[in-house]
């Protein structure tokens, strides 16, 4: 049988093949040119609310404008843009993109598949779930892992925690709703949890007073003590405790909860253990820090974020989980029309939408399996082993420093440390001033940080150390280098002095 081509249809949005050429080099070029100069711009723009809209200007177009000028507005954009990508930009948990993964994007949203299922996206679907494989090989976690790809970290705890549920309740009782008439369920988490794990909490309907804020030793890990003494009192008291997440990196200092020591516990009160390696999982590809991982392979479920240390551009976070069957407790046996899938072989009946909240879903999977074929593990492991050995020489720099205190020592490359004045450190010993001098130390530090995130120079966060303000870097940048290390801190000295 012969398919007669369709003639082409006249459309108000048909783009010439010169003009899509022209778009095509001048986007590339804008793009190459970004790449080129990225470390050479402010890390922060020189501009106040309002401007970028001031100058791309508001009004909505009624008629399509020259190329010419949409680039020159692409400009401005990206020169009033923060940039992750600078070597010393080390705000919150945000890795620059590669140029691999930037690409992978463009032709992911070229093709436009989208990722419900492999019926919706074949070759989208065996790619993504090969990737979720390879992601959990690459920590250790499962050679064989299942799982998917979500907008971030958020995104698959929330996931995480709602199939920890309905396992743990029994999926009738969870589906119909009817847990909710039963006692609180409870959750187990360091006080040092990332805040998505409360809010999952509070969305799913638990409650955040229902996440149990366990204590940490004095390295910020979870204390495994008192973890098990919460349990058995919350079970004593009629609750119903059903999970514990552990933490493989916390947002504030990069601690690793013991892990073994959870999972042991987990198993022994029967709860389900999710470990939250959003930020961290990727630096089990470190050699040097493999050990604080041990213990991740017994967890049930387990989130990890390619959008933050393996250089993946956003948005791409990922849950994995062993147990396909149990994950799809949460999700499966929807039964609307519009999702009837008439496959017999299990792959091409497989859908993303058994296992998550997300029916359409873009192609994330493609910058994760071009990043990794394109650069191989050993050169991402190259990259995250050398952050870490900078978070290492930043707090090795700060402690030899007279003006600089290290507040968390790094166990991955996180560093929080802070300024402190010669004057005001000697002022410090003497005990009864204590309590002016900490509260003065904190003002100063805090402006500080505002200071050298608006100067433009480099970028740091902030973190709480026991009451203290914390100068923080993160360091999951592929750009930076001892030198941006040392030129931070001279930096933070001068922008002491100017306060
Ligand atoms: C440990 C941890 N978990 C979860 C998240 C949330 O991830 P996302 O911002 O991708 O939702 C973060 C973000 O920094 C994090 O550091």
């Amino acid at each position: 049988m012969t398919i007669k081509q369709s003639s082409t249809r006249q459309s108000s949005l048909d783009v010439s093949p010169d003009e899509l050429r022209e778009l095509s080099s001048r986007v590339n070029e804008l793009v190459l040119e970004y790449f080129s100069e990225v470390s050479s711009l402010p890390v922060f723009p020189e501009t106040f609310a309002g401007d970028t809209l001031a100058q791309v200007g508001a009004t909505l177009p009624a008629e399509g404008e020259p190329v010419e000028q949409l680039i020159n507005d692409c400009h401005t954009i990206i020169k009033n843009s923060r940039h992750n990508g600078h070597p010393r930009f080390f705000g919150y948990v945000a890795s620059p993109a590669t140029p691999v993964g930037a690409f992978a994007d463009l032709i992911a949203s070229a093709l436009n598949s989208n990722v419900t299922s492999w019926r919706s996206g074949p070759a989208a679907t065996e790619i993504e779930r090969t990737v979720v494989r390879w992601l959990g090989s690459l920590i250790g976690y499962d050679e064989d892992a299942r799982g998917l790809l979500t907008s971030g970290g958020s995104m698959a705890n929330m996931t995480a925690l709602l199939i920890a549920q309905r396992v743990k309740s029994g999926r009738e009782a969870s589906r119909k709703g009817l847990w909710r008439s039963d006692a609180p369920m409870t959750i187990y988490a360091s006080e040092q949890v990332h805040m998505s794990i409360p809010k999952a909490a509070d969305i799913l309907g638990f409650g955040r007073d229902q996440v149990r804020l366990i204590g940490c030793d004095d390295q910020f890990r979870m204390n495994v003590g008192l973890l098990r003494e919460r349990i058995a009192a919350d079970l004593q008291n009629g609750l119903r405790p059903f999970c514990i997440v552990a933490s493989a990196g916390t947002t504030n200092t990069g601690a690793v909860d013991p892990l073994s020591e959870i999972a042991h516990v987990a198993k022994e009160f029967a709860l389900w253990f999710h470990v939250d390696g959003a930020y961290g999982a990727p630096a089990a590809l470190d050699e040097t820090k493999r050990s604080l991982f041990v213990g991740l392979e017994r967890a049930d479920s387990v989130s990890l974020d390619p959008h933050k240390w393996l250089y993946a551009p956003l948005d791409c976070g990922c849950l994995l989980f062993r147990d396909e069957a149990q994950a799809r407790i949460a999700f499966g046996d929807e039964d609307a029309d519009y999702i009837k899938v008439l496959e017999q072989d299990a792959d091409e009946s497989f859908a993303f939408w058994n296992y998550g909240p997300e029916l359409s879903r873009r192609f994330r999977a493609l910058k994760i399996w071009l990043t990794l074929r394109y650069y191989g593990v050993s050169r991402i492991a190259a990259a995250i082993t050398e952050d870490n050995v900078l978070a290492g020489y930043l707090a090795e720099i700060v402690g030899q420093a007279e003006d600089f205190e290290l507040l968390a020592q790094p166990q991955l490359s996180i560093c929080c440390f802070r300024y402190v004045p010669p004057a005001m450190r000697s002022r410090l010993t003497e005990a009864q001033e204590n309590k002016a001098i900490e509260s003065e130390l904190n003002k100063l530090n805090e402006r500080i940080m505002y200071a050298i995130q608006r100067g433009g120079r480099a970028y740091l966060s902030s973190a709480t150390i026991h009451g203290k303000f914390a100068l923080r870097t993160c360091i999951t940048n592929f750009r930076t280098t001892r030198a941006d290390i040392e030129q931070t801190l001279d930096i933070i000295r001068e922008a002491a002095v100017a306060i």
